[in-house]
């Protein structure tokens, strides 16, 4: 399996920015990124096609949407397609984002459904799950991540491949809070995850790759991706500056 160091720049950078980011990362990244691992930048749907037109001849280098809708087309405004995302040359796509469930609103059958259409639609999709701090505080990580992947999970098609379904841990009171989760709290939840895709997914749960996302920087990655379970990273804050991104890759 190869590790995935993705990231997310949420609503940040508009076009010029977007591009000149994606320039810069690819002037530090290419010929340098480790065989077993590949890169994934998320922008904002206005500028991905001209991420993707600078990062995606490169060997390692992909592209993502940050949601979608889960229709082919329609009378939904506002939204877009899995079409409309491998036409701009994204071949991932967030679902679940914990801002796109606790600021948008979106509940665990709307991200089920959203999960499915785009692996149905040939998408590859990270599943983005964590718990609030009250949950963590209950006590109540384990039910809350197994609650967020069988809803998720839910009517995923059945011949779907490993490589295509990632999931991300990411714990809500450590996004974008410098609050980074310690050590033995990754490890503890990302296995709870594994556990929970065992019983779920048994044909490929042990090839599904679990990224950690919450306050990762160029000076922890190393550690938090030498932990067991931990397959790649999401990375929001520090991916918005190539070369601070291009040290966590490299990290
Ligand atoms: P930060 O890295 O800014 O904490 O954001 C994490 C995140 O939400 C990535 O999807």
């Amino acid at each position: 399996m190869k590790e995935l160091m993705a990231a997310n720049w949420k609503m940040y950078k508009t076009w010029d920015q977007a591009s000149a980011t994606a320039s810069e990362l690819a002037g530090l990244l290419h010929g340098k990124l480790p065989a077993g691992r590949e890169v994934l930048i998320i922008p904002p749907f206005t500028s991905l096609k001209a991420v993707s037109d600078v990062l995606t001849p490169i060997e390692g280098l992909h592209v993502g949407g940050q949601d979608f809708y889960p229709a082919q087309e329609g009378a939904f405004t506002g939204e877009i397609s899995p079409a409309m995302l491998a036409d701009l040359g994204a071949d991932y796509a967030l679902t679940g984002h914990s801002e796109r469930r606790h600021v948008l609103g979106e509940d665990d059958a709307l991200v089920g459904r959203k999960t499915a259409f785009g692996l149905e639609h040939g998408l590859k999709v990270i599943l983005c799950i964590g718990e609030k701090v009250e949950e963590r505080k209950a006590g109540r990580v384990e039910e809350v991540l197994a609650r967020q992947l069988e809803a998720g999970l839910a009517d995923i098609p059945k011949k779907t491949l490993a490589e295509n379904l990632v999931v991300a841990y990411e714990p809500v009171w450590a996004i974008g809070t410098g609050e980074v989760a310690g050590p033995d709290e990754i490890q503890t939840a990302h296995g709870h995850v594994r556990k929970k895709l065992q019983q779920l997914l048994p044909a490929i749960a042990n090839e599904i790759r679990i990224l950690y996302g919450g306050s990762v920087k160029p000076d922890n990655a190393g550690a938090i991706m030498a932990l067991d379970n931990v397959d790649g990273v999401l990375v929001g804050g520090a991916s918005l500056i190539a070369e601070s991104f291009s040290k966590i890759v490299l990290a």
